[in-house]
């Protein structure tokens, strides 16, 4: 099964409730997603495995490390994923970014796909799927089948909020991708929002209804 990660790392609970709050106000909401997203790229990428290479000081030569292994992926789901895209990057600049197209039918809930563009080597990279939001789980969920579909075979997921619900879903499905959130909220509404959530991801980055 799947590993779900909290952090909690008070820089990023802060900045969490600012983002959550209904008075936080568009230009405020995607600067809060931005810099939550480079603190969560900093937790996320703990584990990467590192390597010894040799150079030399201006003092003497020594042993130093370096980031081994497989190259970084990102991809967000669209639309929302988007805002948290530069934040990874400022962190990971040399990823390449692939993109998911995904809407909740806001009557079914279930996702459509309206668009996949990734990069050409997937099946070599290790891919964090970017989206703030997992509800119903079903965009996350819809988005990984996609990227394995195509190759993709080492995956994450990156989530602000995440619902039970959307959890088990995507532990269900894919129980070889871990879950990194900000916050496991408590449930669903009858409209698949979370509760307490932080609203419409997509409509409040970017200003529309
Ligand atoms: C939101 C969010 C997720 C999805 C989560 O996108 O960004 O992709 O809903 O819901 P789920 O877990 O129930 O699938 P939305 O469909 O609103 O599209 P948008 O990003 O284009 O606004
Ligand atoms: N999508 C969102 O943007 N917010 C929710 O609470 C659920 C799905």
């Amino acid at each position: 099964m799947s590993r779900v990660y909290v952090f909690d790392h008070p820089l990023i609970q802060h900045k969490l409730t600012f983002i959550r709050d209904k008075h936080t106000g568009t230009k405020e909401f995607r600067e809060l997603v931005d810099e939550v997203a480079t603190l969560m790229a900093y937790e996320i990428t703990r584990d990467i495995p590192l390597e010894e290479t040799q150079i030399e000081t201006p003092v003497s030569a020594c042993s130093s490390k370096v980031i081994s292994g497989k190259k970084v992926g990102l991809v967000p789901i669209l639309r929302a994923g988007l805002g948290m895209v530069d934040g990874v990057l400022k962190l990971i600049p040399a990823a390449k970014v692939g993109h998911v197209g995904l809407y909740r039918d806001p009557e079914t809930l279930k996702p459509i796909e309206y668009y996949v563009k990734l990069p050409t080597d997937i099946e070599e990279r290790e891919l964090i799927v970017i989206d703030p939001m997992l509800a119903t789980g079903g965009s996350a969920s819809a988005a990984i089948t996609a990227l394995k579909k195509r190759g993709a075979k080492n995956l994450k997921l990156m989530c602000l909020v995440a619902a039970p619900e959307g959890i088990k879903v995507m532990q269900d499905d894919h129980p070889d991708v871990d879950i990194y959130v900000a916050a496991v909220d408590e449930c669903l509404n009858d409209h698949g929002y979370i509760v307490p959530g932080l609203g419409d991801a997509g409509d409040r980055l970017y200003g529309t209804k």
